[in-house]
Formats: structure tokens, C-alpha cells, sequence
């Protein structure tokens, strides 16, 4: 068995924070959502990695490197453009040969790992499993209509009148046959070869696709809310650790909250769950649950929670407390004493600001 992480695409829902990062590479409670797939997958007893790249692609090599930091065999491989999910596997043929492999949306973040699923598709005679979650705005998504009997009846890409709440969570397991449904099916009304026609095509060429419906969070972390979602929900899960080169000094620090090495948490409060990164300094400031901060952080006299603060940023005296937040790389946030007293901002294209 192969593993195939996506981290192509565009990541346009993301902006601004998308036009310098790939989105794969943004910390999810302070590690970036493509390691976590690459663990799950690793957990799951697959250790050969396939990551398809697009234009972000220099800098998903220069972080991740060869794998080895995870005890992982990657090999990438460059899609030129992102024409769709089914066109990654169509260009992923030589890496995967006729091994049965799991693909992995390089953004999906999924409660639990994969290990029962590859089980059981590796002690199934399936062609293909596919898993399924219940969502609430199935039009956002591929949507799978079952038959009364379990079976599989149809998929459809994002339709706007959704014949079942089936969303088709980014985790897939195909066998060698993926590939003649990758060369049949024509690109969609979008340009892109869909990766839901794909199974289509194979389950009415008469191959069996099992569908395995998901009963922990799954989320697809495509835009900043999903973000801030996918945080809380692994934060809920993390194992609390102070680092023991941590300085908490006349600081009230709850169980939930872990702590990274060097960082200082001078008269602050923090409640979990919550991580301060690594040499990140907390000074005169309330941290609340359900934040990251990452690492080389200054936050002082500030509330903050339900967001997550990236590397680098400097946070001074906001007169009200931030919540709900997605702050990039070397941001700065500073309170203006001088009169007169206006709103003064240095915004990227496509940034987003609620003013109370
Ligand atoms: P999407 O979220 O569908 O696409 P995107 O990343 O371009 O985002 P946006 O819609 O905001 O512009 O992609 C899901 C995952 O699959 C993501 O990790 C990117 C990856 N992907 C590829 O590797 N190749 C592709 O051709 C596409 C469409 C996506």
C-alpha cells in the first residue's frame, strides 16, 4: 500500500494568508495540516508517500524535506497546473504503479487517524473505499446518494440541489482500476477532472466501491473559520506539556494548556485548551481557550481567544479582546495613543476586518 497527500491547488479561499504559505503548511494547534496527514498516514502502517505539488511546491520540499523526520519515504511530484483531484492521481501513475493506495487531501484534518479504514480495505476484496460524513451545507461539497441497502446509487460534485447530507470526506482508497476511470472521464463545467466522477465512472463500469460513513469531526480546512474550527477541535485533543525551559512567572496557567520550549508567560492568564509556541513571550495579557500562538510570538497586554497567531507577529495593547482571529507571519497589532484617535491599517489584498 501507497499514500498520496494533495497539497497542489490554489488555496484561494485562504487569502491573503495563501498568497505567501501554502495552505497545507498552516499550524493547526501549532503543526501545519500536511504533517498531520502525513502521520496519519504513517500510523497507519504506510511509510511510501507520494505529495503532489503545484506552485507552492518549493516550499512544501524545503519544509518537509525526505521524510525522514517522520520515518517516512516521500517522493513529490509536480502537477503543472491544478486541474483537479482526479487529474493528481492521473499524474501520480508512475509513482503508484499497481499498488492500492490511499489518498489524503493534503487540508482535510479527520478525527481518529486512518489505520481501521486501510485495515479494512486491505482485508476487503474492494476496488475503492470511500469515507462519508454528515454536513449540514452538502451543496459546498461532493455529495453521495446511498441505496436503501448500503450501496452506493450515485455522486455528484457540489450540487446546488443535494440528494443526500453524504459529504465525500478528502480520504480515499483506490486499486490500480482508479486509474482507467482517471483516463475515461472528461473534465467537469469547471476545467477541472473530478475525482467524484471518477468513482462514478468506476462504480458504473460495475467495480465495487464501499462507502464507510464517519462518525468523528472531519474537517476540510479551506477557509479561515474551517481553520479556526479544525484548531479547536485538535486542541480538545491534545495531551497538555509544559516544556521544562518554560518560564511562568506570576501567571495563573490552567491543565489544558501546553507550553512550548523557551517561552515566557510573564503576568498573564491563559486558559485552555490552548499552545504558546516555541520562544513566544505572553506578557500582562489574557490568552483564552482554543488559541494557538506559534512561535516567536510577543503578545502583551492583550486578550485573545478562539484564534490563531502565526510566527513572528507582535501583538501591543489592543483596546478590545481579539476573537475568532487568523493573524499570518510578521504581522504587527498595536494600539495608537496619539490623537487624533483613528483606525490606522496597513491591510493585504483580500484581507478581512470586523470593526466593533
Ligand atoms: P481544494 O480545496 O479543492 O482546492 P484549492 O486548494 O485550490 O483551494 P481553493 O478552492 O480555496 O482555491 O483542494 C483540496 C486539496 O487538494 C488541497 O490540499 C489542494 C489539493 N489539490 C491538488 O493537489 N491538485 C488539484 O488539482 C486540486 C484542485 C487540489
Amino acid at each position: 500500500m501507497k499514500g498520496l497527500i494533495l497539497s497542489g491547488g490554489k488555496g484561494t479561499r485562504l487569502y491573503p494568508l495563501t498568497y505567501t504559505r501554502a495552505k497545507q503548511l498552516i499550524p493547526v494547534a501549532n503543526k501545519p495540516v500536511l504533517v498531520r496527514a502525513i502521520e496519519s498516514i504513517r500510523d497507519a502502517g504506510v511509510t511510501e508517500i507520494g505529495i503532489v505539488i503545484g506552485q507552492t511546491g518549493p516550499e512544501i520540499r524545503a519544509t518537509i524535506g525526505d521524510g525522514s523526520r517522520w520515518h517516512v519515504q516521500l517522493t513529490y511530484i509536480e502537477q503543472p497546473s491544478p486541474d483537479g483531484l482526479a487529474h493528481a492521481v492521473k499524474i501520480s501513475q508512475d509513482f503508484l504503479r499497481d499498488d492500492p493506495f490511499v489518498m489524503f487531501l493534503g487540508d482535510n484534518v479527520l478525527q481518529g487517524g486512518i489505520s481501521t479504514l486501510i485495515r479494512d480495505f486491505a482485508g476487503n476484496p474492494w476496488n475503492s473505499q470511500i469515507v462519508l460524513k454528515e454536513v449540514d451545507n452538502p451543496s459546498a461539497f461532493g455529495v453521495v446518494k446511498l441505496n436503501p441497502d448500503g450501496t452506493i446509487e450515485r455522486l455528484v460534485e457540489k450540487p446546488k440541489d443535494p440528494p443526500s447530507n453524504l459529504a465525500l470526506v478528502g480520504i480515499y482508497m483506490f486499486d490500480h482500476h482508479i486509474f482507467e476511470a482517471v483516463h475515461a472521464i472528461k473534465p467537469s463545467w469547471r476545467g477541472e477532472l473530478e475525482i467524484t466522477d471518477a468513482i462514478q465512472w468506476l462504480i458504473e463500469a460495475g467495480y465495487t466501491v464501499s462507502p464507510h460513513v464517519h462518525s468523528g469531526w472531519w474537517i476540510d480546512t479551506g477557509k479561515p473559520t474551517d481553520m479556526l474550527e479544525a484548531n479547536s477541535c485538535v486542541l480538545d485533543e491534545l495531551t497538555p506539556q509544559i516544556a521544562p525551559d518554560a518560564v511562568i512567572e506570576n501567571s495563573e496557567v490552567d491543565r489544558r494548556v501546553t507550553i512550548e520550549s523557551g517561552a515566557q508567560i510573564i503576568n498573564s492568564v491563559i486558559h485552555g485548551p490552548t499552545i504558546i509556541g516555541v520562544n513566544t513571550r505572553i506578557e500582562n495579557s489574557y490568552v483564552g481557550p482554543y488559541t494557538s500562538i506559534y512561535h516567536d510570538v510577543e503578545i502583551c497586554g492583550c486578550e485573545i481567544d478562539r484564534s490563531i497567531v502565526l510566527e513572528n507577529s507582535r501583538i501591543y495593547d489592543p483596546e478590545m479582546r481579539l476573537h475568532d482571529c487568523l493573524i499570518g507571519r510578521n504581522v504587527t497589532v498595536r494600539h495608537k495613543a496619539a490623537k487624533p484617535k483613528t483606525l490606522t491599517m496597513n491591510l493585504g489584498d483580500h484581507s478581512e476586518v470586523w470593526l466593533a
